[in-house]
């Protein structure tokens, strides 16, 4: 098959869709991968990694698309990038259909075959294409939330770690899924005293088995959380209830209740945020400030981090690419559910319940 693996276009994302490590094991498989020049770049990949496995190298988008029975991308195609996609070619990428019906009738119309990396799903319902996203944010919300801190950019001044001779800084953890769980990791190691809250008990009791004692789990309730934010330095926000907005965990009146300086990072932030008070903000400037707490709610944390986040995202994704190239979508759709999971829609046809339902399309 004819793999093309375009640059992404979309404001500030610096990810690619394949390494030169997926390269070399799709040219191992005897297919033939055009990659558009510079398309690793903002991943630390230069155009000579992927010449040197043998990729074929070409200037435009539009040479990859035209080229190419499969494109393998990041993000859902842009407006400009429409008009090339081709009837019958795969497109494999995050789409994220419902949030945009342009997008939707833009795929439809291009007459491909759409398969979403977030839909792709396991029989016991875990999302592989999604997760590493979510362990790359939850690791990173503690990076931001101690750096935010810092009293020069208005935190309460607190070192997480802490000294020989003063105690660490403590850190309430909303949620105890992938991202909680990589946020309490990432506190514990620093030397933090962590506090992790969740409604689902079987969670609690993986964390209270896996964690040092300086996590303590505890069932999220609300009077719990009133309780423990007068006294936490770093709150993160990472609840997800699937498929719904995200609870309102904490209310505008309690910032009263926190130190100034208090950091809250709210990872959940693409699900509409778990504090009352978020709205959404971008890399290029994180932070605002209500009642002397300091709010981070980057939709997408993992964009500030690309090397990390291609590589965590290309380990998932490329068995199922190799499966895509070597059976075909058809065969390998019908032999792997997971992988029929993310099919969305087909040659002008919307395959996914959720997304005709969601534009009454069905
Ligand atoms: N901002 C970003 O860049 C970014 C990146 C990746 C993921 N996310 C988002 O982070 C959120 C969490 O993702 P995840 O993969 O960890 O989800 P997950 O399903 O693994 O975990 C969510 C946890 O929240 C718990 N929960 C639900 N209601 C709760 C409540 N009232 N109190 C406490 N806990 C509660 C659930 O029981 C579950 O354990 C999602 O909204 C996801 O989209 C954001």
């Amino acid at each position: 098959m004819k793999i093309g693996v375009p640059k992404e276009i979309k404001n500030n994302e610096s990810r690619v869709g394949m390494t030169p490590a997926g390269v070399f094991e799709l040219i191992k498989n005897n297919h033939t991968v055009y990659v558009q020049q510079d398309a690793g770049f903002g991943s630390g990949f230069f155009d000579t990694d992927y010449a040197v496995v043998g990729a074929i190298l070409v200037p435009t988008a539009a040479e990859v698309y035209a080229n190419s029975d499969m494109i393998v991308k990041v993000k859902e195609p842009v407006a400009e990038e429409y008009p090339l996609i081709k009837k019958g070619q795969i497109v494999f990428t995050y789409f994220h259909f419902a949030s945009s019906e342009e997008l939707t009738i833009a795929m439809l119309e291009s007459k491909s075959i759409c398969i979403a990396y977030e839909t792709v799903e396991e029989t016991d319902g875990s999302l592989p294409l999604l997760t590493p996203m979510s362990e790359v944010a939850g690791r990173m919300a503690i990076q931001q939330g101690a750096k935010y801190l810092e009293k020069p950019i208005k935190g309460r001044g607190v070192l997480l770690g802490g000294v020989p001779g003063v105690p660490p800084g403590k850190v309430l953890v909303l949620g105890a899924g992938i991202v909680g769980i990589q946020a309490a990791k990432m506190a514990a190691g620093l030397g933090a005293h962590v506090t992790i809250l969740d409604i689902n008990m079987k969670r609690l009791r993986y964390v209270n088995d896996v964690m040092p004692s300086h996590v303590v789990t505890e069932f999220s309730s609300e009077y719990n959380i009133r309780r423990h934010i007068k006294n936490h330095d770093l709150i993160i926000g990472a609840v997800l209830i699937p498929g719904a907005k995200a609870p309102k965990l904490i209310t505008r009146d309690m910032l009263k209740e926190m130190h100034p300086g208090t950091v809250m990072v709210d990872v959940a932030v693409d699900q509409g945020g778990c504090f009352e008070t978020t709205v959404a903000t971008t890399h290029e400037n994180p932070t605002y400030i209500i009642d002397d707490v300091v709010h981070y709610c980057v939709a997408n944390m993992p964009g500030a981090v690309p090397y990390t986040s291609t590589l965590a995202l290309t380990n998932v994704t490329l068995p199922y690419v190799l499966k895509l190239a070597n059976l075909g979508w058809k065969a390998a759709t019908e032999r792997y559910p997971d992988l029929s999971k993310g099919l969305n829609i087909v040659e002008g046809e919307i395959v996914y319940k959720e997304l005709a339902e969601t534009f009454n399309f069905s």
